[in-house]
Order: structure tokens, then sequence, then C-alpha cells
């Protein structure tokens, strides 16, 4: 049984996702100069189906199920995923459920309500939510879609990995959000089974900083809790399967602070003119906090998703 994602896997996605998900662009930065030999895009996956690049993890799983049988899918999801499992299970015309966390922005519940869903709430935890939908499964004979650890769902998210050395051969560093790690090991593998030169490199809010505590301490922690504003990266570990994925394939971690998250998602708007959640902008809260890492370098940062509240993006606005 494969229980993990290869090159293989995730061009088989790629070929599922064609025609049906955007390609979204690597948007240029002249705004934000690294030296004279450097140069900044963005992978705008803020301008994906559904507002996040999520999309391509749950449709590359949603397409293999109703291949196989049309009950419904359950998932657990802080909002982005469950969006996504929503959209996919809807264009294969398959009933969804999502369990979200009391805390779930509004405008992520009411999107997968909008895509047909039905929308539960439980607790605050990624735990929590992850054992209601399961339960949910065995009662209801829905299949679960998991956010992360999964090999369809990681080959899936993979694809951007592919995208962004086809788009520019010349990139030496990739930036990339961790939540519970499936968007980073399948871009990770993506990259490194064909261009192990490149770096990949993990960004996370110091509040939840699970990657980076695995890592100076030589095991796979799991977080009491978390604190942080970026939502979609609150989890509380990394999944078994992806932690000795971002083990091996991931060259560096790096921790951001709140205040660098939300001047990153002003700048991104106002110079750039992209709209950015908080998850999604810690990539160029790295690049600000860290500029000296970055001189000289062609450098792509991910931008993950752009579904944020009107409220919390105008509070972001009068903070500056
Ligand atoms: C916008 C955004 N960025 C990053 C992530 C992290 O993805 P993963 O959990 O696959 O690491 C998420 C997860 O929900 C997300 O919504």
């Amino acid at each position: 049984m494969i229980d993990t994602p290869s090159l293989s896997t995730i061009c088989e996605a790629k070929y599922r996702l064609l025609g049906v998900i955007h390609r979204t662009p690597l948007v240029t930065s002249h705004s934000f100069p690294l030296g004279s030999h450097g140069e900044l895009r963005f992978k705008a996956e803020n301008l994906q189906v559904t507002g996040a690049f999520k999309i391509r993890g749950a449709f590359n799983k949603v397409a293999q199920l109703a291949a196989q049988a049309n009950s419904g899918v359950v998932t657990a999801s802080s909002g982005n995923h469950g969006q996504a499992v929503a959209w996919a299970a809807r264009y294969h015309h398959m009933s969804a459920h999502v369990v979200v966390p009391l805390t779930a922005p509004k405008s992520k519940v009411a999107a997968a309500k909008a895509y047909g869903a039905t929308v539960e709430y439980c607790g605050t935890t990624s735990q929590e939510r992850l054992d209601r939908a399961q339960e949910f499964a065995q009662d209801r004979g829905y299949q679960f879609v998991p956010p992360y650890d999964d090999v369809s769902v990681m080959s899936g998210q993979g694809t951007i990995g592919l995208e962004i050395i086809e788009d520019w051969p010349e990139v030496d560093m990739v930036l990339v959000p961790i939540g519970g790690g499936g968007l980073i090991s399948g871009i990770a593998t993506a990259i490194k089974s064909i261009r192990p030169d490149i770096a990949v490199v993990g960004i996370e809010a110091m509040g939840a900083a699970k990657a980076w505590q695995s890592r100076q301490q030589g095991f796979r922690v799991v977080l009491d809790h978390t604190d942080t504003i970026a939502d979609g990266i609150k989890t509380l570990g990394l999944g078994l399967m992806t932690y000795p994925i971002v083990e091996k394939n991931v060259d560096r971690l790096l921790t951001v602070s709140e205040e660098s998250i939300a001047e990153a998602v002003r700048w991104l708007l106002t110079r750039p003119k992209l709209v950015v959640e908080p998850s999604g902008a810690t990539t160029m809260a790295a690049i600000l906090s860290y500029p000296e890492m970055f001189q000289d370098k062609n450098v792509v940062a991910v931008l993950s998703g752009g579904n944020l509240d009107p409220e919390v993006l105008s509070a972001i606005l009068s903070e500056s």
C-alpha cells in the first residue's frame, strides 16, 4: 500500500485537476527588492477556486472516492478545506458534511454552506473536530476526507510545486506555510524529486510552532494549545504521515510574529494589491522579518489563501 506521495501520484493529481482548477499566476513583485541578483514572486493561491490551495488536494481525493462509491463525504476543517471538500463533492454530485471549530471565520462557513455542505460546529482544537468527523463517517457511512494526512490530499497540494518549477526554473527558494503539513509535504515532494537544489522553507506562526518545536526536540511534538490570528495553521501537531516528509524534505523552518503577519497582510494589499488571509501571508511575513536571508535569491512565497472576514481585514488595516 502506498503511504507517501511521490512524483507519480502528484503527476496523476495534475491530470485529475486539469480544466477544473486555475493554474494560478506567479506574480512578480518589484516592490521588495532582493539585492541585485534576487527576485520575489508570489504563487497566488489566494486567486484559486474556493479562494485557497485546498481545492487541489480535496478534489484529487474526492474524485477518486466518487469513482468508487457515491455516498457522502465528511471532513474536519478550520474552513478552507471544508469549502474545498464541499465544492468537490458538489462537482461529483455527492453530499458533504463539514465539522468546523466554534471559532471558524464566518465567511468560510458561509462559503461551505453555499457550496451545498451541511456544517456542524465542534470544539476549538483540530483533534476534537477530527474525532467528530470520523465518528460521523462511521455512523452515516460517509467517506472521510482528511485535511492533510492522506496521500491523495498531499499529492494534490504537490501540483503547486510542479507549477512553480515549470513557470520559473531559476527559482532558488520556495516558502510555504505549515498547518498540519499537507501543503508543504506535497510541494517538497514534487520539488525534491525533480530539483533537489531548490530550498523548501516552512513557515509557522510563533504561537503555533509545532514543526519548529518537533525539529528542535527530534520527535513529533503535539502542542497543548495554539494562539495566532492565522486560523488555517493553528493545528496542534503535524500529522503522522506529514511529519517524516517534513523532516526529510524541508530544508529550513522559520517562525513569524503576529505583528509581522498583520504587516504582511497590509503590505500584500497595498503593494501588489493581493488580498491574502493571515495564514497565507506568513510567507511574506518571513521575508519582512528576515530580509537578509533572502538577499540575491530567487524566492517564491506561496500565498496559500485569500479567505478572510471583512471585519478581520479592517481590524488589521486599522492597526497600522
Ligand atoms: C490558507 C491556508 N494556508 C495554509 C494552510 C496549511 O495547510 P496544511 O494544513 O496542509 O499544512 C491552511 C490549512 O488549512 C490554510 O487554510
